[in-house]
């Protein structure tokens, strides 16, 4: 059973947060609240709505129409809620017009209005995109305009600010406050991000397992958690104040005493210091593995009528790098701000329009692609959600096992198979995943074999794209603390793109801040942290919650 025995009550106005791990039974009583759920998967209890309704007992028309009008849902993964076909305009003012009557032309100055409210700063040009032409924080703001703009009686969000950068995340969750006293919605917000939970609900709930382990006033909940587990939550998230060399995870906590927890934190402060500093001797020195100069990459924003491209965004403006051999650069920049297009124009996934990469020596931003393939592999890159871009109806095994087809043709089948095991076995997974599909693993284990895959061929450079971004607080510290030993173990230079700025001072040695595709900032770690210089930079860190 997924979950066991909940029960709570939301008014007008009010706001209540849940809390827990992936597979903690979370979303799901989300989706049970709004009767999404499969029918397999039906829960038993009832779902009462304004006091009167009994959920369970309404036939799908008269669901449908509830939702739609009634209750808001802003989900996790813009890109599998957004109609990929349809301009993200359209999708927006869409609602409009049936729930609010607006007319056609109302419809488009309402919409483009709500992507305003929601911080983005071209509502013309969101309007027009379609959503693979935005950024993933960008994606993520138009669904929550979509789910705001028809004034829902409840909303649900379920880890709604995943992709947002600290500005843009407080500027939403003011907005969502303010309606929230203007129209009196209920919020029921689901997060691991306690930050996020105690600046904008009133009341949470604790769940692990399935089951509720501590709930009350968010404030007392937070501050002194009483449930091991609770303590482990508050405890695996990385902050922006201290550098440890390893974040605690929430199997640390359980069935520990008090006194247990505290000593075993107090060895990990110790131990992290003197491997800090350890650390920063010689990376300076170390051999450059990959170097960008003056970067510049642009998409086309506007064409003409004989499909000329007349207008251009300019995503990446004047950017330079340069990793080292056991060193990670980690880049922030609020959304749009061009980290994305930074790395996939470091791996060729999108041209650039005037720069150079340099790999080891070879300019490969201008070899033909040909030549290009035997670097390649070499260079991998691991994304938010790696799945999404993986064909959902082939096996693990299969996923595994094609890229080292294809770029390294001499291995027999049975070398082939020894190598992905290896490598399973290198992010804690064994060969029982081989014959399952991507889609019966949770977030943290998609993301091990994401990073698996990447690492087949002992890349030199690794880049990694918001890589834990989705994943609960305490499975972010597992895969981080994972990432740290492949890094030290193999030695690859890695860029390291987040909006978390607790998760890049964890990992990185050196950081970049962007805005609007230039370079603002850039130094070690420490400097930027303890002195920042620009005002952006600081604004950044006084934003984190
Ligand atoms: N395929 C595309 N076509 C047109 N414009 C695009 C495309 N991809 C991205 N852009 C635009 O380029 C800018 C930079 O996008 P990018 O994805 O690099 O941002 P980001 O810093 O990664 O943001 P986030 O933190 O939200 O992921 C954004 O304004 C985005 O709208
Ligand atoms: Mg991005």
């Amino acid at each position: 059973m997924a979950v066991a025995d909940l029960s709570f009550q939301l008014f007008p106005g009010q706001s209540l947060g849940l809390v827990g791990e992936s597979g903690s039974g979370k979303s799901l009583t989300a989706l049970s609240a709004i009767q999404l759920l499969p029918t397999a998967a039906q829960a038993s209890g009832e779902i009462i709505w304004k006091g009167e309704q009994e959920l369970s007992g309404l036939d799908e028309n008269s669901l449908r129409e509830l939702r739609a009008r009634h209750i808001g849902m802003i989900f996790q993964e813009p890109l599998s809620s957004l109609n990929p076909l349809m301009r993200c305009g359209e999708q927006t003012a869409e609602p409009l017009r049936i729930h609010k009557g607006l007319d056609k032309k109302d419809a488009e100055a309402a919409a483009k209005q709500w992507f305003s409210k929601v911080g983005l700063r071209d509502p013309d040009r969101i309007y027009r995109s379609f959503p693979h032409q935005l950024s993933g924080g960008q994606r993520q703001r138009v669904m929550i305009a979509m789910a705001l703009c028809v004034e829902p009686e409840l909303l649900i969000a379920d880890e709604p600010t995943t992709a947002l950068d600290v500005t843009v995340q407080k500027g939403i969750l003011e907005l969502i406050q303010e309606l929230q006293k203007e129209l009196g919605i209920a919020v029921l917000f689901i997060s691991h991000d306690l930050g996020v939970i105690r600046e904008i609900t009133d009341r949470v709930i604790v769940m692990w397992k399935g089951k509720v382990m501590e709930e009350g006033a968010v404030a007392s909940v937070l501050e002194a958690p009483q449930h091991p587990y609770s303590k482990g939550l508050v405890a695996c998230r990385p902050s922006i104040a201290g550098s440890r060399r390893r974040l605690p995870t929430v199997p640390d906590f359980l069935e520990k005493t008090p006194e247990e927890i505290e000593s075993f934190l107090n060895e990990l402060d110790r131990t992290s210091a003197s491997d800090v500093s350890d650390r920063e001797v010689g990376l300076d020195n170390a051999p450059i593995y990959l170097e960008a100069n003056n970067l510049h990459i642009r998409y086309p924003k506007e064409k003409n009528w004989f499909g000329r491209v007349t207008t251009y965004h300019q995503a990446v403006d004047d950017v330079s790098i340069t990793l080292r051999r056991g060193a990670c650069l980690g880049v922030v920049g609020e959304s749009g701000s061009g980290k994305t297009t930074l790395g996939k124009g470091l791996v060729r996934l999108v041209p650039l329009q005037s720069g150079e990469v340099v790999y080891q020596g070879h300019a490969i931003s201008s070899m033909p692609e040909r030549d290009f393939r035997s670097y390649r592999p070499k260079i991998q890159m691991v994304f938010q959600d790696p799945f999404s871009s993986l064909n959902p109806k082939m096996r693990i095994g299969e996923l595994l096992s094609e890229p080292l087809r294809i770029h390294a043709p001499h291995l027999t089948k049975e070398e082939r198979y020894e190598r992905v095991i290896a490598v399973l076995e290198r992010v804690n997974l064994d060969a029982s995943v081989l014959e399952r599909f991507p889609k019966a693993f949770s977030g943290g284990q998609r993301q091990r074999i994401g990073i698996a895959r990447a690492l087949l061929f002992e890349p030199e450079v690794l880049i990694c794209d918001e890589s834990v971004s989705a994943l609960d607080v305490s499975v972010q510290a597992q895969v981080l603390n994972l990432l740290k030993d492949l890094q030290e173990e193999y030695q690859f230079a890695m860029l390291f793109i987040s909006h978390d700025l607790g998760v890049i001072r964890f990992i990185a040695d050196e950081i970049l801040v962007m805005q609007e595709g230039r370079v603002v900032e850039h130094g070690p770690a420490e400097q930027i942290f303890n002195a920042p210089q620009q005002a952006y930079t600081q604004q950044l860190l006084a934003a984190v919650l």
